[in-house]
């Protein structure tokens, strides 16, 4: 990939000279959904799919951006003078968000860039291709011009910019995720105040198998910036007679005892499932530790309804390839995994039944919904690099 990125650096700039490559990956959740703005714990690993640039400094302000991935859309200018979104510079808002946030950290860049981009996250499919560029975007920034960050900096700056320059309230997990991933490992994170420990994931007898629904539905950022509100509304309530930070906060129990202070019964639902899912979350993590697989499928496989029932993200191309799995066997749990509305599901499955998934999924998905589903198998990586 490396010498990809480096020929169409000097096929699109002129030469190599002075170019440095950087990668950054992307992400899968493996339990802890729709906690991380809430205050609860996610499970996420890193992947060794991600994204790659070949970049270079300018001397002057100038900013040309080149992406792999969008051919189409050519070299697309821009300037490090008053960065601010705009809707025709499409995917450059990622890394233009990125200084952006910098910037307001107060470290200005001296002068513009010519990068070049390419991805091999599969697009659309809710394996976080967009933290993985704000990650890297940082990452290069730090390296190119020295700023002084860290990998926890990176992963909050790039959440900023996401949050404040493109517009999605996303939480800490992606970002995190790729700036602070370690190979065959995930990370128990607490997002309430970002301590974490890394688990090792490599697990005997079965594989990880995400599975690509190739849908995305519209819905995705609206409806996931609704969600958020809902529950800080519902935290809100909940403030009223309990002293809480978040809702990651609260035990089962507790939410079960105050659960009336809140008035609607959709953000009772919502608030429900933030709760319930941070303590399965601790609970398949201790599980994990105890070698008890079993369990920890049981609670991703709770975690899946609770996500379809009580959080409403899911969507019925991701239920048929969820409930396709749970039939056979030899799969120890299976569950959608990031935000919702389309994306990915991520499955245990023991390694005798790993063919039998494959195909009896993809048969059931192709005859249901006419779309062919693609499945990879999980190979958790390290964090960002320079290659
Ligand atoms: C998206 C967001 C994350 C997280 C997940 C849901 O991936 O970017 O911050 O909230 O959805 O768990």
């Amino acid at each position: 990939m490396k010498e990809t990125v480096l020929k169409k650096f000097a096929e699109v700039f002129g030469d190599t000279e002075g170019v440095s490559v950087y990668f950054a990956p992307g992400r899968v959740n493996m339990i802890g959904e729709h906690t991380d703005y809430n205050g609860g714990h996610v499970f996420p690993c890193a992947l060794t799919i991600g994204t790659y640039a070949a970049a270079r400094k300018r001397e002057d302000d100038k900013l040309r951006f080149y992406s792999m991935n969008f051919e189409n859309l050519g070299v697309i200018e821009s300037s490090i003078v008053d960065l601010k979104p705009e809707k025709e510079a499409g995917w450059t808002n990622y890394p233009k968000g990125v200084m952006w946030a910098f910037e307001k950290r107060g470290f200005k860049m001296p002068g513009g860039l010519d990068i070049v981009l390419n991805g091999n996250i599969p697009n659309g499919s809710g394996l976080s291709s967009s933290a993985s560029l704000e990650v890297l975007t940082g990452y290069l920034l730090r390296d190119l011009f020295g700023f002084d960050v860290t990998n926890v900096d990176l992963a909050l700056i790039g959440q900023y910019s996401e949050n404040n320059f493109n517009g999605m309230n996303c939480g800490i997990m992606d970002q995190f995720a790729s700036a602070m991933g370690k190979k065959d490992n995930a990370i128990f994170l607490d997002t309430a105040d970002l301590s974490y420990e890394y688990a090792p994931l490599v697990l005997e007898g079965a594989k990880i198998i995400v599975t690509n629904s190739k849908v995305k539905h519209q819905l995705v950022d609206s409806e996931y910036n609704v969600r958020r509100s809902e529950c800080e509304k519902a935290l809100e309530e909940l403030q009223m007679v309990i002293g809480i930070g978040g809702l990651g906060d609260l035990s089962e129990e507790q939410f079960e005892e105050y659960k009336s202070a809140i008035k609607d019964e959709v953000r009772v639902r919502r608030a429900k499932h933030a709760v319930y899912e941070n303590q399965r979350t601790i609970r398949a993590v201790e599980a994990l530790k105890n070698n008890d697989i079993k369990l920890f499928g049981e609670l991703m496989n709770a975690s899946h309804v609770s996500l379809r029932d009580d959080y409403q993200v899911s969507c019925g191309e991701i239920d048929i390839l969820v409930e396709e799995a749970w039939k056979i066997p030899g799969v120890v749990g299976s569950r959608i995994t990031g935000g919702g509305f389309g994306g990915c599901t991520v499955s245990i499955v023991k390694d005798e039944a790993v063919e039998e998934f494959k195909e009896k999924i993809g048969a059931a998905y192709q005859e249901k919904t006419g779309k062919q589903a693609d499945f990879y198998v999980v190979e958790i990586g390290d964090g960002p690099s320079k290659l």
